[in-house]
This record gives structure tokens, sequence and C-alpha cells, in this order.
């Protein structure tokens, strides 16, 4: 993550990190990638296990990754439990976020250090929250909003030297009640302070001109999750109200459900064509091997 993070901030664009659940939400976020030549995250959220299990869909995820031939990293969403991230770590995920915003600070880096130990160890990257974002990722519990504070996320920043901080800017989880109002100038005073990728969780719901604004600010990568689950299952819902019946076709039409949300999201983020060489050296491979 920590590498397609950095693209983002050379050529100022945001790196889309997409909540998967299934197979046919893989393989729609691989074939966006693939088609528009973007960086992309697949993620999962901690919260979602029991419907997806770690260990079944995690190396599904990797597996995936590895095939594509756009850079893809792999991300553990929301983290709570250090156990639990110490698997997705041991399954291969490139990067993991430790979520303990909920905490004061001098606790929430205390935690941090510990999980970046153990990613460290495993070579892989580190997203971790200041602030709280509202709601929460399984639209379970919430603790209310608050705001990110600049200084804290530079006093994090600092003493961790994570590669990733999520920002608490007026964005909350899930379908927003009212039109979210993002904190512009909260935004403007944490790049000015830290130099770290700002990641934009709860993008479901917010509008193109405030993507595009807060990549112009500084946000490099940004959450999609809900819009995932609803695109896919206003496919299944349409094509299950028809006449027909053909699970293989209800599964194509769920993978093209996630297929165009992330072409979408990718237009917006300015991550198309932004693969880099990766996705031109395996052309050329394959070219090579087909000669
Ligand atoms: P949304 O469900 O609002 O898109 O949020 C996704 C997210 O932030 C995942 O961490």
């Amino acid at each position: 993550m920590k590498s397609l993070l950095e693209g983002a901030v050379q050529e100022n664009y945001a790196v889309g990190a997409f909540n998967v659940a299934n197979m046919e939400m893989i393989l729609g976020a691989v074939r966006a990638a693939e088609e528009t030549n973007s960086p992309i995250i697949l993620q999962i959220a901690q919260v979602r296990l029991p419907y997806s299990p770690l260990d079944i869909i995690g190396p599904m995820m990797i597996a995936a990754a590895k095939k594509a031939t756009v850079p893809i990293a792999v991300h553990f969403d929301h983290g709570k439990d250090s156990s639990v991230i110490m698997q997705a770590l041991k399954l291969g995920f490139t990067s993991v976020m430790i979520d303990a915003s909920h905490l004061p600070i001098e606790e929430n880096i205390e935690i941090v250090h510990k999980v970046k130990a153990m990613a460290d160890e495993y070579g892989a990257s580190i997203e971790a929250e200041v602030g709280q974002i509202g709601g929460s990722e399984g639209g379970t519990e919430d603790n209310g909003m608050f705001y990110s504070n600049p200084l804290e996320v530079k006093r994090l920043y600092d003493s961790t030297k994570v590669d990733a901080i999520a920002l608490s800017i007026g964005n909350a989880h899930g379908l927003y009640k009212m039109e979210p109002k993002l904190k512009f100038d909260l935004l403007t005073e944490t790049t000015r302070l830290v130099e770290v990728p700002l990641v934009l969780h709860g993008g479901t719901g917010i509008c193109d001109e405030d993507f595009k604004h807060s990549i112009a600010l500084g946000i490099r990568k940004i959450n999609i999750a809900t819009a995932n689950f609803l695109a896919v299952e206003e496919e299944a819902r349409k094509y299950c109200s028809g006449e027909k019946r053909d699970y293989f076709k209800l599964s194509s039409e769920m993978e093209a459900g996630m297929y165009q949300n992330v072409v979408k999201h990718i237009r917006v983020f300015g991550s198309s064509g932004k693969a880099g060489s990766r996705a031109t050296d395996e052309k050329l491979e394959m070219a090579c091997h087909n000669a």
C-alpha cells in the first residue's frame, strides 16, 4: 500500500480502496482496475468477518491481486484486535489498519506502535486513525464523530511514522443522513503540518466535486464500501425480478455491479492510467511469451 500511495502523492490522485465481501466483488474490482489501468486497494473490515471468514476470503483477495496485471494492495480495514490483525498479516495482507481512534491520543499512539512492530515484521504497511469517523463500518455502532485535531495527527505521525492516517473531517460510514459537509480547512491545516498520505473513509455519498477537492488538498486513499454493496445488491435484485433463473447469470450481474461502481470511482479519483510499468511489463512479457 505504501508504494501505491507514494505514486498517488507524486501525481496528485487518490487510490480507491474498495471493500469486498465475496468472489464476485473481488473479480469485479480487479476487472475494473485492469481495464482502467489503475492501481487499487482491495480491503475487508474486521466487522465483516462473520459473513466472509478471513481465512477464506483473504487468500482469495491475495490470489486475485497477485494475478492482476495492475498493482493491487490487499488491506485489512478497521482492525480492532491484534490477534485478528496478526492473522491477516500471516495470510499475506500487504497492509493493515489499526483503529484505536476511540482512545485518547496517547493510548492510540501506544497501540499503533505495537501493531506497527507486527506489520514491520511482515513487511506490511500500516494505517492509523486520528479523530473519530462517524458511524461504523458494519453499521452496528455509532460512538459519534470527533473531528481530527491536526496537532494530534502530527503527534501520532512523528511518533509512529505510519504509512497513512485516516481523518475525521465530517465524513461518516454508511449512508449519510444529511448531505456531508467536509471541513476542508481541517484538511488544509493537517497537510500543512504533516507529510503523510491521508485517508478519507466513508466515501459513499460524498459528491464528485468534494472527492476532487479533497484529493487536491492531500487525500491519497479513499474508502468505498456501502456503494459497492448497494451496486451489487441492485444488480442482483434487477436480475431476480426478471423471469429467467440462472445462478451463473446472477453471479455475472453481481460482478458487473461491482465493476461499474469501481470504474466510476477510479475515474473521479484520477487513478486511471496510473498503474505504471507493472501492467506494461506484464503485457510485454505476455506478448513475448505468445510470440
Ligand atoms: P462507506 O461505507 O461510507 O463507503 O465507507 C467505507 C469505509 O470507510 C470503509 O472503511
